[in-house]
């Protein structure tokens, strides 16, 4: 194993990143999230109790562990401040072991007002925390960012500007008058800084004279990534690798030094509008959502479930240089008398087997499956490779050469201990 290690999502978001990245942090020293926000909902079981991170890296739950809220993330400090308090009050003293970037920038009230009304016309089907319009302000140059809070005068002045800007925008483009008080959200920001004050850091510096071993923690995943993803309906950062070294400030060059893997689905799902070319609306689906228990953790929708999309996951595969893929809730698969996975797309009777930019293009294509026998046996919870069915083996196999990736891990249940190794990394603590 190499002394860094990169998880990231290789499909739309909520592959189960929160508890691998539990597990596998237990062997690092640093845990580091670097690009999206409170849009990411990662759960974790320990000891029987649920935790559901949305700012904070998960890797946070280990004691000894030092958390990284890097300076690609756009932060709600409200919300940051409350998932530290409830960590601290369920027994997890995460206070002195959080930094936070000086360089992050900040969600406000009137990023989650544009959100909603960007969703009239439109819609993306966000999770309304208002990620796109801070990521928005940042690369329009009138973002606020956490290191403007030193100074109270400056932090006045973006924040009326904006809610001037904001105003102006409602009254002329949606008709509408919204209450945007320059004064209440200024206080509010600055009671919430005062709380956190002293875990402010210039991260990039920290990460660069950091001599342990460092986990950085993807949000969302690869098919939402801003320029990799299913364009426009994606998120509004790099939650592929791309958004590793401008998330973090680190140098390209540091990551020669981490492994790659990404966490895949043993099926697909997905929230919100977009593409989606192996979604299954009948009834395949609905046992899918019940079996896997597909609602959202951050919203709680619905989410749209279908098969394993080969021709995605090829994409991803190489869009980050993986070099290993983990896989979990197979055991969702358990009762599928037959299971299936895109392995190409037909678009006008020719078939493609990468994955297109267009949307228009991609709005046409229909999945080319290869037929498996189900297994029907419970693997739930299994521990080795010798309590998996033959034909579970199989379909993973079929997954690995496909993609021409180990797969490392099978995760086989939501609590901590539920996994096995595939393929043993070779080096002391992995
Ligand atoms: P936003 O990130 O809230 O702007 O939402 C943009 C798209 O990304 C929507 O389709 C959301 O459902 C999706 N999305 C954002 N965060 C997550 C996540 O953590 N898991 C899965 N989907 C997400």
């Amino acid at each position: 194993m190499k002394r860094h290690l990169v998880i990231l999502g290789a499909q739309w978001g909520d592959e189960g990143k929160g508890k691998v990245v539990d597990l596998l942090s237990a062997d690092f020293d640093m845990v580091v999230r670097y690009q999206g926000g409170s849009n990411a909902g990662h759960t974790v079981m320990v000891g029987g109790e649920k935790f559901v991170l949305h700012l904070l890296p998960t890797g946070i739950l280990h004691q000894h562990t030092a958390g990284v809220v890097a300076q690609g993330m756009v932060v709600d400090l409200e919300l940051l401040v409350k998932e530290m308090e409830e960590l601290q009050q369920r027994g997890l003293k995460v206070w002195d072991r959080v930094f936070i970037s000086d360089r992050a920038h900040l969600v406000l009230e009137y990023h989650k007002l544009l959100d909603s009304l960007f969703e009239r016309k439109g819609k993306i089907g966000t999770t309304l925390r208002g990620i796109g319009p801070s990521y928005m302000f940042k690369y329009g140059r009138r973002g606020l960012r956490v290191c403007d809070l030193q100074d109270p005068d400056r932090t006045y002045k973006i924040i009326k500007e904006n809610i001037e800007f904001v105003s102006d925008m409602c009254e002329k483009v949606y008709c509408e008058n919204h209450k945007l008080d320059a004064g209440e959200i200024f206080e509010r920001t600055m009671e919430n800084y005062k709380k956190i004050r002293d875990r402010v850091a210039d991260t990039t510096r920290l990460l660069l004279n950091f001599g342990g071993r460092v986990l950085f923690e993807g949000a969302q995943g690869t098919m939402l990534d801003i320029d990799m993803g299913t364009y426009p309906y994606v998120t509004s950062s790099n939650a592929s690798a791309l958004g590793l070294s401008n998330g973090t400030g680190l140098p390209p060059r540091y990551f020669s030094e981490a492994n790659f893997w990404a966490v895949s689905k043993a099926y697909t799902t997905r929230v919100g509008e977009g593409p989606f070319p192996t979604e299954l609306e009948g009834r395949e689906g609905e046992l899918l959502r019940e079996k896997g228990g597909e609602y959202g953790a951050t919203t709680g929708r619905p989410r749209r479930c279908g098969w394993l999309d080969l021709v995605a996951l090829k994409h991803a595969v190489d869009v980050n240089g993986l070099d290993g893929l983990i896989i979990t809730k197979l055991d969702v698969l358990d009762a599928f008398e037959e299971i299936r996975v895109c392995t190409a797309y037909e678009v006008d009777g020719e078939l493609i087997d990468h994955f297109p930019a267009s949307l228009s293009l991609l709005q046409k294509v229909k999945p080319v499956y290869k037929t498996f026998r189900g297994w029907q046996r419970d693997t739930r919870g299994a521990k080795s490779l010798s309590m998996m069915p033959s034909e579970a083996l199989e379909y993973i196999d079929f997954i690995q050469e496909y993609l021409h990736v180990p797969v490392v891990m099978l995760s086989t249940g939501p609590k901590r201990e539920e996994y096995f190794w595939l393929y043993e990394p070779v080096g002391k603590e992995l």
